[in-house]
Formats: structure tokens, C-alpha cells, sequence
């Protein structure tokens, strides 16, 4: 998984690349290069680490002129993150450069069949490969050498393409990967995503799979997968580069946990209108909302996570059966899935791709899909039969929250929408549970404001190896996304169980001084929860609590608590987590660790 841009226009380019590929280093942080074309010529500088590596190398740009480029920032799949295997990869000629984001799944027969006739290979990457096939199909026609050589590729690819035999022109490329096409006067663009591109135009154009488009400064031309001319639409990007900012805060995930409350909110306020839910891009009709016998909910990473705590609200309000799988095995298993089911597919990027495979997977089975993703345009929300976006926003951090909780938002929206479509819900709880829905916004603004001591309990348990997060229920849903935040971005190993299961092996690891966070907001269940608490204190552990505000009890057993306001037990996941992403964000930076782009990780996982 990587990012890509591309630049065609009068300005210096290797600038403006560098700008662009500091906006998608999100996606990738291993290595990073560029190539320019200059009077027919091209030069390339690539370098392993950070893009600031690759600022400092060529001078933020100025090393390299020309008017035309592209650029990559790197995150390794196949050979390891160095110089040689950065890209931009270049043709034995010097006359063709590709940047990719992807996997190139026959480059192995590929790759022996360019040996045996004579190309040298520089790199273990898959994405090598493409240069040489440019070289060996070069007709003298850019398109149709693009055209051919694509035409050899299996797997997913967003690929540049600068030849040096056409000063000012860049083909990009777009197969199962995210591709975005940037409008501008006298100059265009192409980027992974539209972050790379607001800083120039809000003119965009999406790409579908198996598109191509040829740029210079002065046009664009789409061309269909048999090279036909098409017409596509210019959209308008609405997202406000101070967005994609940090804000003030010290870092993006810090930013997106307090811009909750206002995430949440505009994932809530278009769709209520007075009494009513209406779910713009689901506009299902009692009849059709009857067809459906069971819903699965499939997603990776913390979207999993959101699922498993929407699943109980859409359970209990729908009376249907709901179960959730993590997409990357799903995509693999033999599911019980037919036009009965409706597959939920929850996704911040849009672009995930076990997610992606999962949902076609499904759909060949006949599946309805509602797509439930922060990126508008991206893959998912293209593949499903209705989307309903989260407007988050745009989020930077590789750790989510505000995705997290609005995709939590929207299945509550769904859940008591169709429950009041189908008449399984009076009228009276119709209205209380809308208005605690409507209310979630000030509640999470409260944890927000109430929690003050959390970077001081984060000083306190840093120096543990190890932490449980135990609960029962949404508490437990709620465990597995708080032991998530903490692992990913502290690196303290941090295990989530169902609290009622710790007698049956997990007690055995409970010793003097372990940490164990204690969910107790279902007020349904709290007291089970306590009797779990009551046992890992008489084992020594330390005992960090959440619980509601008004729940006195907890302090006779806990260490530590923390507070969140009362909210119906079907919704308080959404802000229950909020004070376990603070509790996650001041630990990380109490032990120093690089929060916004914790080491291994990425944020849009667009390979297997
Ligand atoms: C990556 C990110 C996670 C995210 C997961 C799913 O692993 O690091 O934060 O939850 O992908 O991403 P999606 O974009 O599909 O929600």
C-alpha cells in the first residue's frame, strides 16, 4: 500500500510532488522518490525513510527541474523498504518511470519471461516489472504502449507513467486501486487520494477500475479499458485543506478525538429531519426491509470493532440476526450469504482491500450491500447497491476514532430507522432512543471535558507490559476497540476479553500489580461486571474503571475511575470509547512514541 501523485503543468514539478506526497504519507511512510522529465530526459531520486529524507536529498525539490513528474511514498509488500526498491522504478532505456500503488500478482512469470529476454532487474519489487513491459511493448504510441502493457498485469494497480519520449504528458492508471484525478488551469494532477490535491484545485474526477487517462497541462482524455475516449464528470471537492490539518493539536489523532462531538453530529443532523430518520442513500421500503432475514456485518481493523458494537443495537431494535466477520476471512470462508442477507460494509478509506474482496465475494452470492465509509468516490461506496457516508471528514492519524465512532453513528441510524420502518419499536422508545441518539454529540463533548485526569493515569500505567480490558456485552465491544488503540499506537500488549470468560483460562494470567481496565457502563449487566472486578482485585490486579457518573459502588473495588455520562446501554459504545483513545493517546506520548504513524502500520490497507 502506497500513495502516488502526479503533476503536468508550467510550475516546477518536483515541489509540488513532494507537497503531495507529504499529504499521503498516511498511507505509507517506508521509502519515497520522484522522477521528473526535463527536455526529454528523466531524472529520478529516491530515498528510504520519510518523505523528509527525500526533501532533504534533493533539496526540497530544486535538484530536479522540469515541469512534469511523478512520485511515491512507499509501504513495502514485496522487498524490503530501501533505496533500490523505492520507487519510482525506471526502464532499462531511462525512457519510461512508474510509480504504483498495489499488487502485481503475475509479476513472478512475468518477471522471468523479461529475464530470459534480456531486461535487468534492479529491484524485488512486483511493480519492476511494469517498466520493462513499457519498454518491450514501446510502439512509439504512449496509449497503446500503456494499453499493452496493462493488458499483461493481473492484480490491483494505480499507476504513473512518464516516458521521456513525451515531455509533458503522464498516464494514469487505475485497476482495483484508489485514483483521483485533479482539474487545474494550465496544470493537472493525479493523487491516491484528495488530500494531495486540495492545495491546488477542487476539480476532481474519479477514476472507475479499468479507466486510464492521459494528462498535460492543458487537458485530460479518459479512455475506457479498450482505449475508447470517455466522458467523465468533474466533481467538486469539499473538503477544506485546513481539514486535513492538524489544527493546533499536537497531533492528528489527538485533533480527531476532540473533533468527535462535531463528526458525530454532522454523521447525525442531515438525516434527522424533525421526527424522522431519513437515511439518504438507503431508501429501503417496508416491504423491502421484510426481505431481509439476517444481516452480517464485514470490515477490518476498528471498523471490525464498530461492527461488533452495532451489531447489538441492530439486533435488538430489528429482531434480526446480525453477526460480524472480519472481512479477510470472510473472503475466504464457504458463508451462508444469499439475496436474503443484507451485508453491511463498514470502512473509513473506502479502500480496504480484504474488505473490498470480502463484499464482492458476497455479492457473487447475491448479497444487498450497504456500504457504510468516510471517502466519498472511494472503491467500496462505488461497489455497494446504497452507501451512506460518515462526514467525518478527512482522518490522518493511522489510528482511527472519529472514523470509528461515526461508522458506530450510522448503525445506530440504520438500527432505529429500520426497527421503526418494520414497527418493531413503540412509539414512545422511538422517540426516547432518537433523542438519546441526538444527544450523543453533547455526551461525547462531556467525556471530553470531564476527563481532565487522563494523561495523569496514563503516567501511571505506561510502564506496564501488559494490559486487560474486560467487559460484558457493548462494554466488551467497547474492550476490543480500547485494547486496539492502546496496542497500535503505545505498543503495550493489551488483550480485550469478555468478562464473564476470565474464569475460564485468562484469570490464570492475573497477578499482583496487572492492569486491567474495567468496563462498567451497561447498566443492564454492571453488576455481573463488578463481580469480575471483585475477582481480578482479590488476584492483585489493578483496577482502572469507566463506569457511569453516579455509580458509587465502583470506587469501593477500582483503583481508578473514570467517568462518562448515562447513555441508553444500545449507544454508549460511542462515547464510552472515548476516554480509552485518550487513555491510548497520552500513554503513547508519556513513552514518546511517533502517534500519528505508529511503526508497522498503515492507514488505508489497499493490499492483502
Ligand atoms: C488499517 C488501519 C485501521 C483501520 C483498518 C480498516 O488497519 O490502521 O485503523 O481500522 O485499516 O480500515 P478502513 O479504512 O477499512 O476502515
Amino acid at each position: 500500500m502506497c500513495g502516488i501523485v502526479g503533476f503536468t503543468g508550467k510550475q516546477s514539478a518536483a515541489p509540488v510532488l513532494l507537497a503531495g506526497l507529504k499529504k499521503l504519507e498516511y498511507r505509507g511512510y517506508d521509502s519515497a522518490g520522484i522522477a521528473v522529465e526535463n527536455d526529454g530526459l528523466i531524472s529520478v531520486s529516491k530515498v528510504s525513510g520519510r518523505i523528509a529524507n527525500l526533501c532533504e536529498k534533493t533539496k526540497d525539490g530544486a535538484l530536479l527541474q522540469g515541469n512534469t513528474g511523478i512520485g511515491h511514498t512507499r509501504w513495502a509488500t514485496h522487498g524490503a523498504p530501501t533505496d533500490v526498491n523505492a520507487h519510482p522504478h525506471i526502464s532499462n532505456d531511462r525512457r519510461f518511470t512508474v510509480v504504483h500503488n498495489g499488487i502485481i500478482e503475475n509479476y513472478m512469470a512475468l518477471r522471468e519471461e523479461l529475464i530470459e529476454k534480456g531486461y535487468h532487474f534492479e529491484s524485488q519489487t512486483d511493480t519492476e516489472v511494469v517498466v520493462h513491459l513499457l519498454e518491450m511493448y514501446d510502439s512509439g504510441d504512449f496509449k497503446e504502449t500503456v494499453m499493452r502493457t496493462t493488458a499483461r498485469l493481473e492484480g490491483s494497480y494505480a499507476l504513473g507513467i512518464l516516458c521521456a519520449d513525451c515531455p509533458g504528458t503522464i498516464y494514469a492508471v487505475r485497476e482495483a486501486s484508489p485514483l483521483i484525478l485533479g482539474v487545474g488551469v494550465g496544470e493537472n494532477f493525479f493523487a491516491s487520494d484528495v488530500t494531495a490535491l486540495v492545495a491546488y484545485t477542487r476539480n476532481a474526477i474519479y477514476l472507475e477500475d479499468g479507466e486510464f487517462a492521459a494528462l498535460t497541462p492543458n487537458g485530460i482524455s479518459v479512455f475506457d479499458c479498450t482505449g475508447a475516449p470517455i466522458r467523465k464528470e468533474i466533481s467538486r471537492i469539499t473538503w477544506s485543506i485546513e481539514a486535513a490539518e492538524k489544527g493546533g493539536y499536537d497531533h492528528f489523532m489527538l485533533k480527531e478525538i476532540m473533533e468527535q462531538p462535531r463528526a458525530v453530529k454532522a454523521a447525525l443532523t442531515p438525516r434527522l429531519q424533525g421526527d424522522e430518520i431519513h437515511l439518504d442513500g438507503f431508501d429501503y421500503s417496508a416491504e423491502e426491509l421484510r426481505e431481509i432475514r439476517k444481516v452480517v456485518i464485514t470490515a477490518c481493523g476498528s471498523a471490525y470493532y464498530a461492527g461488533c458494537a452495532g451489531k447489538y443495537a441492530i439486533e435488538k431494535l430489528c429482531r434480526l440476526p446480525v453477526t460480524v466477520e472480519l472481512a479477510s476471512e470472510l473472503r475466504y470462508s464457504d458463508p451462508q450469504i444469499d439475496s436474503s442477507t443484507l451485508l453491511i460494509v463498514l470502512s473509513q478509506s473506502g479502500e480496504t482491500a480484504d474488505t473490498i474482496a470480502a463484499m464482492k465475494e458476497c455479492q457473487k452470492r447475491g448479497a444487498k450491500t450497504l456500504a457504510v465509509v468516510n471517502v466519498v468516490g472511494s472503491t467500496i461506496a462505488k461497489l455497494a447497491d446504497h452507501t451512506l457516508y460518515t462526514w467525518a471528514g478527512p482522518e490522518i492519524a493511522v489510528a482511527t476514532t472519529k472514523g470509528y465512532t461515526t461508522q458506530l453513528t450510522v448503525l445506530y441510524l440504520f438500527a432505529l430507522y429500520t426497527a421503526e420502518k418494520l414497527a418493531l419499536v413503540s412509539e414512545e422508545d422511538y422517540h426516547r432512543l432518537l433523542s438519546q441518539l441526538q444527544g450523543l454529540p453533547k455526551q461525547m463533548q462531556q467525556v471530553l471535558d470531564m476527563n481532565t485526569a487522563i494523561p495523569r493515569l496514563a503516567e501511571k500505567y505506561k510502564h506496564n507490559s501488559s494490559v486487560f480490558f474486560i467487559g460484558r456485552n457493548t462494554d466488551y465491544s467497547v474492550a476490543l476497540e480500547g485494547a486496539l488503540k492502546l496496542k497500535e499506537i503505545s505498543y503495550i500488549h493489551a488483550e480485550a476479553y469478555a468478562a464473564g470468560e476470565l474464569k475460564h483460562g485468562t484469570i490464570a494470567l492475573i497477578d499482583e500489580g496487572q492492569p486491567v481496565v474495567a468496563l462498567c457502563c451497561n447498566e443492564m449487566i454492571a453488576e455481573k461486571t463488578m463481580n469480575n472486578i471483585i475477582e481480578v482485585k482479590a488476584r492483585g490486579a489493578k483496577v482502572l474503571a469507566v463506569a457511569e457518573k453516579g455509580n458509587r459502588t465502583i470506587l469501593s473495588q477500582a483503583d481508578d475511575v473514570i467517568y462518562i455520562p448515562r447513555v441508553d446501554p444500545l449507544f454508549s459504545a460511542a462515547v464510552e470509547v472515548v476516554p480509552l483513545q485518550l487513555l491510548a493517546y497520552y500513554t503513547a506520548k508519556e513513552k514518546g512514541c511517533d502517534i500519528d504513524k505508529p511503526k508497522n502500520l498503515a492507514k488505508s490497507v489497499t493490499v492483502e
